[in-house]
C-alpha cells in the first residue's frame, strides 16, 4: 500500500449509491429525489418536503394531510424526556441537550426490546420512529432556548402548522406570516445534503444493524463539530464583530492580513456559489423589511461584494441564515439545533435507504505503529497457533 491509496477524510471516494439527493459541483446545485431545493423552498411547506425524502414523491393532498395530522399528535415534549432535559446544567451546550433529549427518546422507544437483533426495527416501524422525531425535535430545540432564557416550556398548539407551531413554541407569540415563511423556508435548504459528515455517521451507525435513535444520536454529534455545523453561528460572530456596514473595509483587511476565515463563505463542493443562498438571502431581505433592520442588509451586503471582489469566494447558506435566525429572535446557540431539526429529514431518509440495502461499513487502514512483538514469556497455545495458520481464503 501507498501513501496515494490512501483517502484521507475519504476525499473523491464514492462509497454507495443515494436516490436521496444530489449535489452536483459542476452547477453547484442540490437536487432533493430531482426537485432542485430552491424550487421547493419556493413551494413547499417542511412537511411536503419532510414526505418527499422519505418516500420519493412530493405528497397528494390527502398523503400531506396525514403526515400533518401524525406529526401533531407528537408534537408533546414527553414527560420523561423533559425531566432528562431539566437534570442537566442549564449552560450545557444546547447541541449536547438535543443529543442526549433524542437518546433519552430512543430509551423510552425501545424499552422492553431485550433482544439486540430486534432494536433495528421493521421500514414501517423506522418511519413512524422517524416521523416522532420529526414532530419532537422543535419542543426540545425550543425549550432549550427557553430553559436558558430563565422561562418555561410552551405546550404545541394543533391549530399551527409545523413552522408556526415551532415558532410559538419557542417565542410564546402568534408567530407573523413573513417569520412563518422565512422558517419554513430555512428548514428546507438545511434538510438534506448527500453523504455530508453527519448522514454518514448515521448511515455507518445503521450499517451495524444499530437502531434509529443510536444513528440519529451520533449524527447530532457529528453536526455539532465547527467543521459541520457550527459555521451559521459563526456567521453571527463575524456580524457582530465588525458591527456596521462603515466597518467592513478595514475589518476584512485585518482578518485577511491575519488570514483568519470569513465564516459563510466558501463551499468543498460549490466553488462557484451555493444555489441555496439566493433563496435564502430573499427570505433574509423579507425579514428585513419586516423588523425594518436596513443596517443588517447593509452589512450583509458590504461584506459579501467585499470579500467577493476581492477573493473571488462566494457565501454559502450558513451566510444568510445566521442573520435570518438572529432577526426572528433566536439566540446564535440555538442555531446548530435548528439545523437538527431539520436534518432530521435527511438523516432518517439517508438511515430508511441504508436499512433497504445494508452492507457493513467497515474500511480499511494502512498501519504505521510498532512492527510485531511478543510479551516476553508468552508462550501461544495450539489454538492461537492454528488461527494464525489458516489458509488466507477462510479469513473474514
Ligand atoms: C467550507 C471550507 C471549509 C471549504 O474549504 P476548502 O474546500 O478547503 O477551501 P478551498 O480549497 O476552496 O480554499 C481555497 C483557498 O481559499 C481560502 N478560503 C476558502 N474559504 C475561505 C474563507 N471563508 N475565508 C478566507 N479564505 C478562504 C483558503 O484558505 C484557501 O486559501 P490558500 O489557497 O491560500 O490556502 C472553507 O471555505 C471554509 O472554512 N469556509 C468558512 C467556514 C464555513 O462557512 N463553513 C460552512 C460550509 S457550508
Amino acid at each position: 500500500m501507498t501513501d496515494t491509496d490512501i483517502k484521507k477524510g475519504l476525499a473523491g471516494v464514492v462509497v454507495d449509491y443515494t436516490a436521496v439527493s444530489k449535489v452536483n459541483p459542476e452547477t453547484n446545485s442540490l437536487l432533493y429525489r430531482g426537485y432542485p431545493v430552491q424550487e421547493l423552498a419556493a413551494t413547499q411547506s417542511f412537511e411536503a418536503v419532510a414526505h418527499l425524502l422519505w418516500h420519493g414523491e412530493l405528497p397528494s393532498d390527502a398523503q400531506l394531510a396525514e403526515l400533518r395530522e401524525s406529526e401533531r399528535q407528537h408534537r408533546a415534549l414527553l414527560p420523561s424526556v423533559k425531566a432528562v432535559i431539566d437534570g442537566l446544567p442549564v449552560d450545557a451546550h444546547p447541541m449536547d441537550e438535543v443529543r442526549t433529549a433524542v437518546s433519552a427518546i430512543g430509551a423510552e422507544e425501545t424499552a422492553g426490546i431485550s433482544n439486540v437483533l430486534d432494536a433495528v426495527g421493521s421500514p414501517e416501524e423506522n418511519l413512524e420512529r422517524s416521523i416522532r422525531l420529526f414532530a419532537q425535535l422543535p419542543a426540545i430545540v425550543a425549550y432549550g432556548q427557553r430553559r436558558r432564557r430563565g422561562l418555561d416550556l410552551v405546550e404545541a398548539r394543533d391549530d399551527l402548522d409545523y413552522a408556526a407551531n415551532f415558532l410559538w413554541q419557542t417565542f410564546g407569540e402568534e408567530p407573523d406570516e413573513v417569520v412563518v415563511d422565512a422558517f419554513n423556508r430555512s428548514m428546507i435548504l438545511y434538510a438534506e445534503h448527500s453523504f455530508n459528515a453527519s448522514t454518514f455517521t448515521a448511515r455507518v451507525i445503521t450499517s451495524t444493524l444499530s437502531d434509529l435513535y443510536s444513528a440519529v444520536t451520533g449524527a447530532i454529534g457529528a453536526l455539532k463539530g465547527p467543521l459541520h455545523g457550527g459555521a451559521n453561528e459563526a456567521v453571527l460572530h463575524i456580524l457582530t464583530e465588525i458591527g456596521d456596514a462603515s466597518n467592513v473595509v478595514p475589518w476584512l483587511d485585518a482578518a485577511l492580513a491575519e488570514k483568519r476565515k470569513i465564516m459563510g463563505f466558501g463551499h468543498r463542493v460549490y466553488k462557484k456559489g451555493d444555489s441555496r443562498v439566493p433563496t435564502m438571502k430573499a427570505a433574509l431581505d423579507t425579514l428585513v423589511a419586516h423588523y425594518d433592520r436596513p443596517d443588517v442588509a447593509e452589512l450583509y451586503e458590504t461584506l459579501e461584494s467585499e470579500f467577493v471582489s476581492r477573493k473571488g469566494i462566494y457565501p454559502n447558506l450558513d451566510y444568510p441564515s445566521g442573520p435570518a435566525y438572529s432577526l426572528m429572535g433566536f439566540d446564535t446557540l440555538t442555531f446548530t439545533p435548528l439545523f437538527v431539526a431539520a436534518r432530521i429529514t435527511g438523516w432518517t431518509a439517508h438511515i430508511l435507504e441504508q436499512q433497504a440495502s445494508n452492507a457493513l461499513i467497515r474500511p480499511l487502514s494502512a498501519y504505521n505503529g510498532p512492527d510485531e512483538r511478543h510479551v516476553e514469556g508468552y508462550v501461544p497455545d495450539e489454538a492461537e497457533l492454528e488461527v494464525a495458520e489458516r489458509p488466507e481464503e477462510s479469513a473474514g
